[in-house]
């Protein structure tokens, strides 16, 4: 469970977070609608401790993180899976290498065991043939599909992915959201998507969350969205 309460953030007097407050079920898929620029990877950013609020509490499982150390907040990251908007996989690693590296870092598997896993993380992704590539010889979306492999080898129940699918095709975005939806449903992840990708996060959301400058203005199921008569709702839905 994630309960986000009053959360307010500026830079240098400009207020980028307006008092944000939003609870995630367990088991929930949400996705954070908004325009370039509306806070939603700042406020990704909250969640996982990456950056403290102004004011405001964020609770994950019943912890406050926004007061946790900095070595509480590296083992709380452990249990979360995290898609960051650029991908940011290592260039001096295999794709392989890549998603075995947290793995080594925070558990005791023997390396035929990593092995297993991680062949059958790129299966999932797709990426089977593509273990022993460098990132730069991927393609946008196929870096796309290894760091979300990254990102959920440790089998957190927790995941967040800032804008998944920006910079790719419409079919590549269908599959990456496709893919981030099964992961999350068959691993019951309470998942949490930023995106400008209006289709598709009407197709896999439970939630949808929609912030403006800062500020939620709209929250509901899809169905709901959609019939919502609020002028700047029904514009950025256009
Ligand atoms: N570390 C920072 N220091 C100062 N200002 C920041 C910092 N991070 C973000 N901002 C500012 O906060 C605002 C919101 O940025 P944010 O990255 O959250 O937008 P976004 O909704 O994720 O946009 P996009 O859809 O383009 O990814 C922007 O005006 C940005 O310049
Ligand atoms: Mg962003």
């Amino acid at each position: 469970m994630i309960k986000v309460a009053n959360l307010k953030k500026s830079f240098t007097g400009q207020a980028v977070l307006r008092d944000i407050s939003l609870n995630v079920a367990p088991g929930e898929l949400i996705v954070i609608l908004g325009e370039s620029g509306s806070g939603k990877s700042v406020f990704l950013q909250h969640l996982i401790g990456l950056l403290k609020p102004d004011s405001g509490s964020i609770e994950i499982d019943g912890v406050d993180i926004t007061t946790l150390s900095e070595r509480k907040l590296l083992k709380l990251r452990k249990n979360i899976g995290y898609l960051f908007q650029e991908g940011a996989l290592y260039d001096f690693m295999t794709v392989y290498e890549n998603i075995a590296f947290p793995l080594h870092e925070h558990t005791r598997l023997r390396l035929k065991e990593i092995k297993e896993k991680v062949l059958n993380i790129l299966k999932l992704v797709g990426l089977e043939k593509a273990g022993m590539k460098f990132p730069s010889e991927l393609s946008g979306g196929m870096r796309k599909r290894a760091a979300l492999a990254r990102s959920v080898v440790l089998d957190s129940k927790i995941l967040f992915c800032d804008e998944p699918t920006s910079g790719l095709d419409p079919k590549k975005s269908k599959e990456i959201s496709d893919l981030i939806n099964d992961i999350s449903r068959r691993s019951k992840c309470t998942t949490v998507i930023t995106s400008h990708d209006i289709y598709n996060s009407f197709r896999i959301a439970d939630r949808l969350v929609l912030i403006d400058h800062g500020q939620i203005i709209a929250r509901g199921k899809p169905e709901e969205i959609e019939l919502s008569s609020d002028p700047k709702v029904k514009e950025f839905l256009i």
